[in-house]
């Protein structure tokens, strides 16, 4: 590829790499037995949430109105919010969303249940609810079996609501909490006489576990590109990564550093849990060890070779899905080796 004539810094996606993603994604569910419901989080294009749906995925997960609406509006017909939805103005938009889409939200409180269940009465809409439980994440979510049976009668008293399930997002590397919690909710379900078609867990960390805690379906969203974190997880290798940002070196003021155009503004300041900002594949001694917004500055004292002023670089993210949400295009870098633009269609609907 040439990179010489990039606007840096720009995303770019390796779309056979990306392809093999979603494939490997798809597998694993189906070996599972589970239904695949990606995460459109981590890419936000309606373009590659269809390619996921192609490739066999039942529906889509969103984290915010904001996405599901734009999915919804490109014709995406099973869409799961994944986050609790409160607010009258907000209930009223899911309202509206839930007349062009086979829509559930997921819920942890009884406010919530109560606004967005009159808001779906009052529209004529109805909606599926999945109660979302917590079990070691310590986020949202009722930390009980009990209070899920509780909230769960909740739904199903109201008119315009759909009790479907429970949804969980279970800790990185042990399953084995949820896997208690949800063969105890089985049993209370039970006896009450409430159906618990779904069960939604999720996390591309927790791939490895996939089918392992009586879930009905995934939710991945990271693994569509991958980053140096699944690396550092050990779910992903670095030729799994799909997206680089690719930044040019502006400046070399001192033997010892070096500076990128890739600041906060492109690769945010998420650490994930490393010391320094992304890696540069091609020149792994380099140390990205702090971000101004336009501004990268490498550490390059531990290189053997340096990139020099205006060469065009690689940095693979920390975390891959807050990058998506900075660019309104990136570029794919197509099998026969040429790029072309994507639109983000949900960049910045964070709300
Ligand atoms: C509720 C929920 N489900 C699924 C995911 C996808 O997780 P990952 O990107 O690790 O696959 C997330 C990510 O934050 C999430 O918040």
């Amino acid at each position: 590829m040439d990179t010489s004539s990039l606007d840096t810094p720009v995303p770019i996606v390796d779309w056979a790499v990306m392809k093999a993603n979603i494939e490997r994604l798809q597998g694993l569910c189906d070996k599972a037995g589970i239904s695949n419901r990606p995460h459109i989080k981590t890419h936000k294009s309606v373009e590659i949430a269809k390619m996921q749906l192609a490739a066999g995925a039942d529906g889509i997960t969103c984290q915010t109105i904001g996405e599901a609406e734009v999915m919804a509006d490109a014709g995406i017909k099973d869409i799961l919010i994944s986050y609790n939805i409160l607010g009258a103005r907000k209930s009223e938009r899911l309202a509206a969303l839930a007349q062009r889409t086979n829509l559930t939200v997921s819920a942890d409180n009884r406010q919530v249940i109560e606004t967005i269940g009159d808001a779906m009465e009052t529209a004529n809409s109805s909606l599926g609810v999945l109660i979302e439980c917590e079990t070691g994440n310590k986020r949202c979510g009722v930390g009980s079996s009990d209070d899920a049976v509780e909230l769960a009668k909740h739904v199903d008293a109201k008119q315009n609501l759909e009790f479907r399930g429970l949804l969980i997002y279970p800790p990185r590397g042990d399953v084995e909490p949820t896997k208690q919690f949800l063969a105890d909710a089985k049993t209370k379900f039970g006896k009450v006489g409430l159906e618990c078609r779904v069960v939604s867990t999720g996390g591309t960390p927790n791939l490895p576990f996939i089918g392992q805690c009586g879930e009905t379906e995934y939710r991945s969203g990271t693994s569509v590109y991958n980053d140096r974190m699944m690396i550092g997880f050990n779910v992903a290798t670095p030729e799994d990564c799909a997206l680089h940002v690719y930044s040019t070196v502006v400046s070399r003021p001192a033997p010892d550093r070096l500076i990128l155009d890739a600041g906060s503004k492109a690769l945010t300041s998420d650490l994930g849990g490393f010391e320094t900002f992304g890696v540069l594949p091609d020149y792994p001694e380099a140390r990205i060890v702090k971000l101004y917004e336009e501004h990268g500055i490498v550490d390059v004292s531990y290189c053997e070779k340096v990139p020099e002023i205006g060469e065009v670089v690689r940095v693979l993210p920390n975390h891959v899905c807050p990058v998506s949400n900075l660019f309104d295009e990136i570029l794919c870098l197509e099998e026969n080796g040429k790029l072309r633009p994507l639109r983000i269609d949900a960049r910045g609907k964070t709300a």
